[in-house]
Order: structure tokens, then C-alpha cells, then sequence
């Protein structure tokens, strides 16, 4: 069974509290997904392998670390996905980011999807898989299971608000992904909307309705 990570850290909690009122306009919900994604980004990155080289300061030779292993790889799920790719990218300059358009059929709430361009080398990159919602999970199952059949081997899903039912069915579907999230919500609704939440993401990144 893969393992979830609640982040709650105050800085985290304090900017979600943010971007869940309603009167938050999408200017300053554009910034505040960013500055918790790269918070996320920071925890996300904890058990990122190092190495150790060697290097000369103005003063003397000494041993240091740097990254080592695999390459990352981000993986936004558009629309809303793409909300969160600055913030990883501000911490992971280097990293390659490859899109998968997904859409939530509003009659069947099944995941539908419209577009998908990753990276080449997928199978051999760290893939960290970026949606803010995880509401039913259908989303996040269908891309992941769509970068597995184009080889990834190596997942972890972030999320900034999911629910258990959600959660739940990435763990029973994907039990090798873990899942790092900010908030775990009480439930969905009859639409399959977060409560609380914060509405629909794509519409509140983008000003949409
Ligand atoms: C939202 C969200 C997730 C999905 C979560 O996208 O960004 O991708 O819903 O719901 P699920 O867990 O029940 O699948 P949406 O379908 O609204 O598309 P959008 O990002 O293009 O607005
Ligand atoms: N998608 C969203 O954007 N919000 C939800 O609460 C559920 C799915």
C-alpha cells in the first residue's frame, strides 16, 4: 500500500486557508497555488539522493553533496495541473514537464482525455504527477495509469486538496504511488465536488466558468 503525506505545514495551511475563500479573485489564486506548490515541492524533494564531490571554497578544499540519481520529471494534469508546474519548476530548474490533458465528463464524472506529450525518457526520470484536486480520484488514476503504459516506473502524485474517497482509490488503483497532499477534506458532495474545497480549480486558476 503506498504511503500519503499530509503536509500541514503553517506556511501551507495558512495560504490554502487563502485560496478556499470564495473572494480570493484568480489573480491572487494564480500566485498562492504557485507559492504552495514550491513549499510542496520542498517536502516532495526530502529523500532526493546525494552524493558527495569535491569542491574549493576561497578558503580550502572540502567535501560537499550534490543531487545524484535520476532525473525529475513533472507531470501537470491540465487543466489545473499547470497551476502548480511553476512552483516545482522554481525549485527544480532542470527538471523536464510533460503534459496530459484531462477533462471530468460533468454527466459520468469520468475522466476524458484530450492531450498528452511527455518526455521521451519517462522511463528513467523520478515523475512527480501535479493536479491540485483529488476528488474522486478518476483523474489522477487515468493519467497515471497512462504514463505506466508509456513506461514510467517511478510515481508520486501531489495534490493540494483531496478527499478520502479519492485517496483511497489512488492507493487501491495505484498501490506503488505514494501521495503527497496538503489537506484531506471531510467528503464530496452529489457532484462530486471537495467540501469544503475550493470550487473548481481550473475555473478559479483561469477565471473560467
Ligand atoms: C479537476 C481537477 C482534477 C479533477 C479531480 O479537473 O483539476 O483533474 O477535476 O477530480 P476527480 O478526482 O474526480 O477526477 P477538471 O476535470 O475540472 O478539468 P480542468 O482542470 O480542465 O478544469
Ligand atoms: N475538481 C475540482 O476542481 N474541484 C473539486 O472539488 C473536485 C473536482
Amino acid at each position: 500500500m503506498s504511503k500519503v503525506f499530509e503536509m500541514d505545514h503553517p506556511l501551507i495551511q495558512h495560504k490554502l486557508s487563502l485560496i478556499r475563500d470564495k473572494n480570493t479573485g484568480s489573480k491572487e489564486f494564480r500566485e498562492l497555488v504557485k507559492e504552495i506548490s514550491m513549499l510542496l515541492a520542498y517536502e516532495v524533494t526530502r529523500d532526493l539522493p546525494l552524493e558527495e564531490i569535491e569542491i574549493e571554497t576561497p578558503i580550502c578544499k572540502t567535501k560537499t553533496k550534490v543531487l545524484s540519481g535520476r532525473k525529475v520529471g513533472i507531470v501537470p494534469i491540465l487543466r489545473a495541473g499547470l497551476g502548480m508546474v511553476d512552483g516545482f519548476l522554481n525549485l527544480l530548474p532542470a527538471a523536464k514537464v510533460g503534459h496530459i490533458g484531462l477533462y471530468r465528463d460533468p454527466e459520468t464524472l469520468k475522466p476524458v482525455e484530450y492531450y498528452c506529450k511527455l518526455p521521451s525518457d519517462i522511463d528513467e526520470r523520478d515523475l512527480i504527477v501535479v493536479d491540485p484536486m483529488l476528488a474522486t480520484g478518476g483523474s489522477a488514476n487515468a493519467a497515471i495509469s497512462f504514463i505506466k503504459e508509456r513506461g514510467a516506473k517511478s510515481i508520486r502524485l501531489v495534490c493540494l486538496i483531496g478527499c478520502p474517497e479519492g485517496i483511497k482509490s489512488v492507493q487501491e488503483t495505484h498501490p506503488d504511488v505514494d501521495i503527497y497532499i496538503a489537506a484531506i477534506d471531510e467528503k464530496l458532495n452529489d457532484h462530486a465536488y471537495i467540501v469544503p474545497g475550493l470550487g473548481d480549480a481550473g475555473d478559479r486558476l483561469f477565471g473560467t466558468k
